[in-house]
């Protein structure tokens, strides 16, 4: 196997003497590119946010900003990165490099001041400056009506990952909101139209741990037969925190997000079957609305740095009882394709958790795909109770899935995340709303019987009572937005 080696701003740079647990924040630091920074090591700072070469939605290649510091650097073999230092072209010889255009209004607008976050906010910013079809934004963006997007189409939550101690947001809204369109003969803008790279097979061992990357799922399947204790990765993004913060190392650690067999996103008669290696990214800009109740999840999942290594693979892998898209999936009545050495089996996903991280998943065994039955409920929403708007964790997450006719409930499906060791569906609700009249009566009614769902515990994010309170309070308020919806 070719030795291991990644593309740095341009430069092949051998993994070698990183060991498989090394991030790439640290892999790239030990190489002099410090502007790279640590801030949490966690994925909530964005300080070491860089840019990678990824397969495009739109066009060959897009430039994905990620957390450095949760990805580790073997699973980046055979890829392309960009990292602050990158960023600026070379001027004549003697004279210093031309900063970004992002890096210019940085500056200019007093962007930076300790300038610890920079680094990462200009990559994260760089990344939704090539963002293809940014500069074709609304009329309400265009007439600065729209608070989350700039006159020049730039998305705020594009640095909703990135956190500033010291500066204030107010200069660095302005620097985002005042860079234009990529030039014709900006380098970074024409290597979108070409493909990214491939993805490569890896096999790299140093210190008695092993990353692997098969080609094939039939080739990682075999692989997880043969290694069931192995850690399987999609994005690190839950990974990468286990090794950082609790110090977890792995005999062997195995790749899959690369996996072209997980990577499909397809409309089939009777459902809709997204591939478990997805990045939440990826999924909510291929679908572009089409369904409705992920639409609603994916702003408030973590942020788009996390979004853009998570899948729901990985979010449903690791079987947090706190994760937001179980919820939204058991309202969406999903079932789950997993797949080991023997073949496939469908399991719903009312069936698929059994205790707390604990589900019928076996050891060897993937999720290949998450499969959404059509045609979808008309009436749908997402209710997360956090103590931040954005980029926090569930206090308890709720998620609806209503098909009301003639102001009649003919189904309900709803999905809650913690208030139990699992997430779980709201069956008793369920029976309450079915062949009532959407009205005032049954909806309080019901949600006298929502508050008595699930087990909810008190700790430090929420008590007991205010959980189950809130439950309550979330039926109330669908009732609310969609009495009129309903009625009209
Ligand atoms: Fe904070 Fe990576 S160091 S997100
Ligand atoms: Fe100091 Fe942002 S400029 S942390």
């Amino acid at each position: 196997m070719p030795e291991a080696r990644i593309t740095v701003n341009g430069k092949e740079t051998p993994l070698s003497p990183a060991t498989p647990h090394t991030t790439a924040l640290d892999f790239l630091r030990e190489r002099g590119l410090t502007g790279t920074k640590e801030g949490c090591a966690e994925g909530e700072c964005g300080a070491c946010s860089v840019m990678v070469a990824r397969p495009g939605v739109h066009r060959p290649t897009d430039w994905v900003a990620v957390n450095a510091c949760l990805v580790p650097a073997a699973a980046l073999d055979g890829q392309e990165i960009i990292t602050s230092e990158g960023l600026a072209t070379d001027g004549e010889p003697g004279s210093m490099p031309s900063l970004h255009p992002v890096q210019e209004e940085m500056a200019i607008r007093g962007g930076s001041q300790c300038g610890y976050c920079t680094p990462g906010f200009v990559c994260s910013m760089a990344a939704e400056y090539y963002r293809p079809g940014r500069c074709e934004h609304s009329a309400e963006a265009a007439a600065g009506a729209d608070p989350e997007h700039g006159p020049n189409g730039f998305d705020l939550h594009a640095l909703s990952g990135n956190l500033c101690r010291c500066t204030g947001y107010r200069p660095i809204r302005d620097a985002a909101f005042a860079v234009g369109a990529p030039t014709e003969d900006d380098p970074l803008a024409r290597r979108r139209e070409q493909a990214p790279p491939p993805p490569v097979a890896t096999e790299y061992t140093r210190d008695g741990s092993t990353f692997l990357r098969r080609s094939t799922l039939d080739e990682t399947l075999q692989l997880l037969r043969e290694r069931p204790d192995a850690v399987v990765v999609a994005g690190s993004t839950d990974w990468g925190v286990e090794v950082n913060i609790r110090s977890r190392r792995a005999d062997c650690v195995v790749a899959v997000d690369r996996l072209p067999e997980l990577r499909e996103l397809r409309v089939e008669s009777g459902h809709i079957e997204i591939g478990a290696a997805l990045t939440l990214t990826e999924i909510e800009r291929r679908l572009d609305g089409d369904v409705p109740l992920l639409a609603h999840l994916f702003p408030q999942f973590a942020s788009r740095l996390i979004r853009n290594g998570a899948t729901l693979g990985g979010n449903l892998g690791t079987g947090s009882p706190i994760g937001d898209s179980p919820p939204v999936l058991l309202a969406l009545d999903a079932s789950l394709v997993l797949a080991d050495a023997d073949g496939e089996r469908v399991v719903p996903l009312a069936d698929y958790f059994t205790g707390y991280r604990q589900s019928v998943r076996r050891p060897g065994e993937l999720i290949r795909a998450v499969r959404i039955p059509l045609p979808l409920a008309p009436v749908t929403a997402f209710h997360k109770i956090a103590k931040r708007r954005f980029d926090d964790i569930s206090s308890v997450a709720v998620a609806f899935a209503l098909d009301i006719e003639d102001g009649i409930v003919r189904t309900a499906r709803i999905g809650l995340g913690g208030v139990a060791a699992t997430p779980i569906r709201s069956l008793a609700t369920e029976a309450a709303l079915e062949g009532k009249p959407w009205s005032a009566e049954t909806v309080e009614a019901a949600a006298r019987v929502l508050r008595g769902e699930g087990t909810p515990m008190s700790d430090h994010r929420a008590s007991a009572l205010y959980r189950s309170a809130m439950l309550g309070q979330s039926l109330l308020k669908l009732h609310a937005q969609t009495t009129e919806a309903v009625s009209s």
